[in-house]
């Protein structure tokens, strides 16, 4: 007989920490979830389910913020401790589901393809385990809309909702990664995503007389090329990072020299450092080629979202958490770097936390990519999610009373 792979073992020891009926109810929860897919800030009905579920375990406060939003209050054991979060988002994608699943979804061209439904029920099934052994203090459970379009995250800071949070915790389900395995590195995990847009400004002139002009095809040729520096010769080659021109607009006429040309394209870095410089490259050169092109430029940024890059204090708050869940076998390294975003990082660039990857694949299943019509985390992962992330928090809130305490 050959011994059960050590994932397995877990799961059967993170199954311990649910009594059946509260199993019973998350995993309805998730499937109605799923079922029922709703796109970014329209999560009404996928709010109602929330709501109505965080009240059945006991959650505090259970409120609507950043419209459709849900937020509520686990108590701690003492008044004074710090409050944490525990951050799951709840919305789907426009992708027709081709999983086949039993509760697939009932809205054509509306899926979960990327594992918020479990997010979010990982997110209430954490509040379940954290009113049954409480932190030190509050934990604030928010279930956020609109990751997909980036635009979930900004809207809960600005409702206020996190301003008393010291630190936060989140994750993503990843099929790459068997159901017990969890992910909690530190430094880079995912990659900003901004764009640019150039407009270079000269003189028309006929193609004939072109010393009557001041030519912006040749201006936007000479930056095209001088753009390829930015990373090539301003990052340091131990950082990655794109900059990519995606679109080059210029002219009319064979025999026409245009008076301006416009060029868009995008930004990727894997840290905060790294970002602002290559933004600023980007300006600078073509302010500069502009000039010495006898040119003008427009320069326009439109920022996405940051990098994520977990900091080591709160990473190691949440690895303890993981370890004492699945084991120190089971916490593994991503080993590679992902350039994908996640609206996690807003609240990053403001409150110590760490967002973890959560193995998602079933036995014997395969590694389907997020995004794709038949991606579905195995259903596992709720309590392992939960599990964990509702440890992290108490060892967070711990650590902060014990802080508070000194200082
Ligand atoms: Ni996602």
């Amino acid at each position: 007989m050959t011994a059960a792979p050590a994932a397995l073992e877990v799961l059967v020891e993170v199954a311990r920490l649910f009594d059946e009926k509260l199993r019973n109810q998350l995993v309805a929860l998730r499937r109605a979830i799923h079922a029922d897919p709703e796109l970014s800030f329209q999560e009404e009905r996928t709010a109602q389910k929330l709501e109505r579920a965080l009240g059945e375990i006991g959650a505090r406060d259970v409120r609507r913020v950043a419209k459709t939003g849900v937020v509520a209050r686990v108590p701690g054991r003492r008044r004074d401790a710090p409050v944490v979060a525990v951050r799951g988002d709840i919305d789907a994608l426009p992708v027709r589901e081709e999983t086949g699943l039993p509760y697939a979804s009932h809205n054509d061209g509306v899926m979960h393809a990327c594992g918020h439904d479990v997010h979010a029920t990982w997110a209430v099934a954490a509040a379940a385990l954290l009113a049954r052994a409480p932190a030190a203090g509050d934990v604030l459970v928010v279930l956020q809309p609109a990751e997909e379009t980036g635009h979930g995250a900004p809207a809960i800071i600005e409702s206020g909702a996190l301003d008393e949070v010291r630190a936060i915790f989140g994750g993503h389900v990843d099929r790459r990664f068997a159901v017990g395995q969890v992910v909690a590195d530190d430094g880079p995990l995912a990659a900003s995503a901004d764009m640019f847009e150039i407009e270079l400004l000269g003189q028309g002139a006929h193609a004939a007389r072109p010393h009557e002009s001041a030519d912006p095809i040749v201006g936007l040729g000479a930056l095209i090329g001088a753009m390829q520096t930015i990373v090539s010769r301003r990052l340091n080659p131990a950082n990655p990072g794109v900059v990519t021109i995606g679109a080059v607009h210029a002219g009319t006429a064979s025999n026409v020299i245009p008076d301006r040309a416009t060029l868009k394209g995008t930004v990727r870095a894997v840290d905060a450092s790294s970002r602002t410089l290559m933004l600023d490259e980007v300006r600078r050169l073509a302010e500069s080629v502009a000039a010495a092109y006898r040119l003008s430029a427009r320069v326009s940024l439109d920022l996405g979202t940051p990098p994520i890059v977990n900091p080591p204090n709160a990473t190691a708050w949440a690895r303890r958490a993981a370890v004492s869940i699945v084991g120190e076998e089971n916490v593994v390294p991503l080993g590679f770097l992902n350039l994908a975003g996640e609206d996690f990082a807003h609240y990053m660039e403001r409150i110590p936390g760490c967002f973890l990857r959560i193995g998602a694949r079933e036995p014997g299943g395969v590694a389907i990519p997020a995004h794709a019509p038949k991606f579905y985390a195995a259903e596992e992962s709720i309590f392992v999610g939960a599990a964990v992330l509702a440890q992290a928090a108490r060892v967070a809130s711990e650590a902060l009373a014990r802080d508070a305490g000194r200082g």
